[in-house]
């Protein structure tokens, strides 16, 4: 297994999805505080419903578990029932925000137009986007990986500054691999995430490709995150199913590669 060598600092992101109350919440980061107190050697991030974001944020302090939003809108403010703007997470003890998950974009009707005024307005409020991208399985089989998730890259970052791409994570998220516990191999996501890489080279410098963080997420678990995290453009993890749980959260922010 090739060592990682590439100096960038790995992020290990929980996605709870619409999952837990505001008192699980602040007991699951209650849970996870101590079992990842030593944990220096990655950023540690967690996504909780809305509602839990200030309460788990305040749990949070002292510790190095940051906080994220699972989603946001890209107006600051005004006549928008039902959304939450950048500024009002950020208020709210976020440091990350999640944005383009294929379940918003399935479910929700998110295009990755949306997908870029949301990484705009997170940028804006200081909030490290955490972008998602990924293919469906009939589009894997059918051999069109590579050009779904090019034209996701680019419309989804589209006009972004070499500075702003310089604070943003992107997330490789197969989308026949979310909650179904059929992970991509490790070969199959170094290859697409240095497709990946290769996208952002083919618009900002060398420093700045070669700096961006590209997380795998699909089914990723305590047992499979070693070996994930042994290839070279495996930067992290973005965590749905084992991320409720703070031993297997643990586990895998944990991880030896
Ligand atoms: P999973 O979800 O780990 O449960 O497959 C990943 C995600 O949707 O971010």
């Amino acid at each position: 297994m090739e060592s990682r060598t590439s100096g960038r600092r790995p992020v290990i992101a929980g996605n709870w999805k619409m999952h837990r109350t505001v008192r699980e919440s602040v007991e699951l980061v209650r849970q996870l505080k101590p079992l990842v107190e030593g944990s220096r050697h990655c950023d540690i991030v967690v996504a909780p419903p809305f509602t839990a974001l200030w309460a788990t944020a305040q749990t949070a302090q002292g510790s190095s578990i940051a906080i994220a939003a699972q989603n946001l809108y890209w107006e600051s403010q005004g006549a928008y029932t039902g959304e939450v703007s950048a500024g009002m997470v950020a208020e709210a003890g976020c440091r990350f925000a999640i944005l383009g998950h294929s379940e918003r974009r399935s479910l929700f009707g998110e295009t990755s137009l949306d997908v870029s005024r949301k990484v705009e307005a997170a940028l804006k409020a200081d909030l490290t986007p955490i972008v998602c991208l990924g293919e469906q399985l009939s589009e894997r089989e059918s051999g069109r990986t590579e050009e779904v998730i090019g034209t996701q890259f680019r419309q989804s970052l589209v006009g972004l500054t070499e500075g702003a791409l310089s604070r943003t994570i992107i997330a490789y998220e197969p989308v026949w691999a979310i909650g179904t516990g059929r992970a991509a191999t490790p070969e199959m996501a170094q290859d697409v995430h240095a497709f990946i890489r290769g996208l952002a080279l083919e618009v900002f410098s060398p420093k700045t490709a070669g700096q961006l963080p590209i997380l795998y997420g699909g089914s990723v678990k305590p047992d499979n995150v070693d070996a994930l995290m042994g290839r070279p453009d495996i930067d992290g993890a973005l965590v749905g199913g084992a991320s409720l749980k703070a031993e297997s959260f643990a586990a895998i922010v944990n991880f030896q590669a």
